[in-house]
């Protein structure tokens, strides 16, 4: 089992909106491409019989804990780690032509943001890592390699990150030497002001991490291929916790309803409740949409 830092795994975001939008079908054949910890995956379990769910994540702690959590419905929830860009690879290899839906949860679970050896927090002690995957490569070897510009690039496009120029020439000057988390956040310390510094190590840290995963190429990557993958009256289900990330959804979803392909689940990006956000302030961000493909396209 992964090592567990806290009680909770990770809290489903906007869970019965997933569930409605995707309005699961008795028989059908549906794919959760960010299984994280089963939150969304276990309840559209429970609320189906007949139902096939294919369960991606790329990080094997993810794959493990709801490998298990799951187990009562092994004959009809298969779980396989491996990156949601290689999605057709996956489902050809399980024989599977066609999905009746697929969901893209995006971003970190908790776990991952909570288990300081994964070095994604700025709050906790851990090496420099912040990959999700083993087989990516960790955030301090890849800024051994990076050029100035591309690091300055990405704190201001990822991050919109204050001082973007200031603190990228003092990580690119630092890089060799920046092992753990905490050494980075002292590096932003020293170049923030301090009213802006909690803030400010959120978005220095998020744009790291969607850098060091690719995350906003692989999100452009796997949706047509998800849409692809839709069989007619299909839907598509993505929640988003950046604003690149809901960027390149939204402009997705406009060229499928533009061309005829899809029609939108929601006019606008959904978004959680006061209460929801109340019980689960990590959820605060999240924008959720949604779209059907046309039975003619
Ligand atoms: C927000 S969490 C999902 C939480 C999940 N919906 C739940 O209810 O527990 C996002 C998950 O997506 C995974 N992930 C991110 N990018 C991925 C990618 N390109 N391929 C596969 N999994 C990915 C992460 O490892 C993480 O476990």
């Amino acid at each position: 089992m992964p090592e567990q830092q806290d009680q909770i795994y990770h809290q489903p975001v906007l869970l019965d909106e997933v569930i409605r939008y995707l309005d699961l079908k008795a028989g059908g054949t549906y794919l959760d491409c960010t299984v994280g910890g089963a939150g969304h995956l276990m309840a559209m379990l429970k609320r189906t019989q007949d139902t096939t769910f294919i369960g991606i994540d790329c990080d094997p702690d993810a794959v493990a804990y709801s490998r298990e959590l799951t187990s009562a419905y092994s004959k009809r929830c298969y779980l396989i780690e491996d990156n949601f860009i290689n999605l057709d690879l996956i489902l050809d290899k399980l024989n599977i032509g066609g999905v009746d839906g697929a969901l893209f949860d995006l971003g970190v679970s908790y776990h991952q943001l909570a288990t300081p050896s994964r070095g994604f927090s700025y709050e906790r002690e851990g090496r420099l890592l912040m990959n999700m995957s083993p087989v990516t490569e960790s955030l301090s070897d890849r800024l051994r390699r990076v050029r100035k510009n591309e690091i300055i690039k990405v704190l201001k496009e990822f991050g919109d990150v204050r001082n973007y120029r200031k603190l990228g020439q003092r990580i690119y000057d630092a890089r060799r030497n920046l092992h753990s988390t905490l050494e980075l956040r002292r590096l932003v310390e020293d170049s923030v002001p301090r009213r802006f510094l909690k803030k400010n190590l959120q978005k220095v840290f998020q744009a790291l991490r969607i850098w060091t995963n690719d995350e906003l190429s692989n999100l452009s990557q796997a949706l047509p291929t998800a849409f692809q993958r839709l069989g007619k009256e299909g839907r598509m289900v993505v929640i988003s916790y950046h604003s690149g990330e809901d960027r390149i959804v939204k402009r997705f979803f406009r060229q499928l309803k533009v061309s005829g392909k899809a029609r939108l689940l929601s006019k606008k990006a959904m978004k959680p409740s006061d209460e929801e956000i109340r019980e689960n302030p990590r959820a605060r961000s999240a924008r959720l949409r949604g779209a059907e493909k046309c039975a003619s396209s």
